[in-house]
């Protein structure tokens, strides 16, 4: 299974034979310049929360391409209003078998809004059982006693924010692979703004010593999951 990074917590995974994008903000992001969101033909677009650092391109993306979007309920709502009337709209806890895999939503400690200030529910993240592999796509979380709920689930891998300021920094993240008992992490939410800068060689060495495989791609690059 392939992941691209492009940028603050923007992925897209390729599994169950599809395309699967991730909290796209990447038009806005000067790090993420040279990414061409109309070169992005997703199947699905999963939205964490309504932070405009994660549904910046979203409408665009989707107009593009129709993907269906998944997210929780007052999103689904909110884009009924846009015109996009194909969204997945879920709740924390719930599950559903996709054409490529089954999806549970489950809880961020976050705040969420949409950027025109409708209510975005309440913040989500994301369990992906796809191509025999199980994915904690995190969203914005502080680090949660919640996450100890997923330490069963046999986690292959887990996307982390680590940016600290809005959400978990490295020692929390750190903290985090215990709790969700997964030592394989794809960090992401940092250096896309002067308060969420980090110093990268300090958190590898971090993890590292931490016993944990941590990946920071590079915006564009993918990696093997
Ligand atoms: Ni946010
Ligand atoms: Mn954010």
């Amino acid at each position: 299974m392939k992941t691209t990074f492009y940028g603050q917590s923007s992925f897209m995974i390729e599994a169950g034979g599809k395309k699967l994008l991730f909290d796209p903000f990447i038009s806005p992001n000067p790090m993420a310049k040279d990414i061409d969101i109309n070169s992005l033909k997703p199947d699905y677009i999963l939205v964490s929360h309504g932070h405009g650092d994660h549904v910046a391109d979203l409408i665009a993306i989707q107009k593009n391409s129709n993907a269906i979007v998944i997210c929780i309920a007052e999103i689904a709502n909110w884009l009924g209003k846009h015109g996009i009337n194909n969204a997945h709209g879920m709740n924390i806890g719930g599950g559903f078998n996709f054409d490529f895999g089954r999806v549970k939503m489950v809880n961020a400690v976050h705040s969420s809004t949409m950027p025109d200030g409708a209510p975005g529910g309440n913040p989500a993240g994301f369990v992906l059982y796809v191509d025999g592999k199980t994915i904690y796509y995190a969203g914005d979380t502080a680090l949660t006693y919640d996450m100890k709920l997923l330490a069963d689930e046999n986690l292959d891998w887990a996307f982390l924010p680590i940016g600290d300021n809005y959400t978990m920094d490295t020692s929390d993240a750190i903290k985090a692979t215990d709790f969700i008992n997964c030592k394989n992490v794809i960090g992401m939410h940092y250096d896309t703004f002067p308060v969420i800068k980090i110093d990268k060689k300090d958190a590898v060495e971090k993890f590292v010593k931490a016993g944990i495989n941590i990946k920071l791609p590079e915006i564009g690059e993918s990696i093997e999951l």
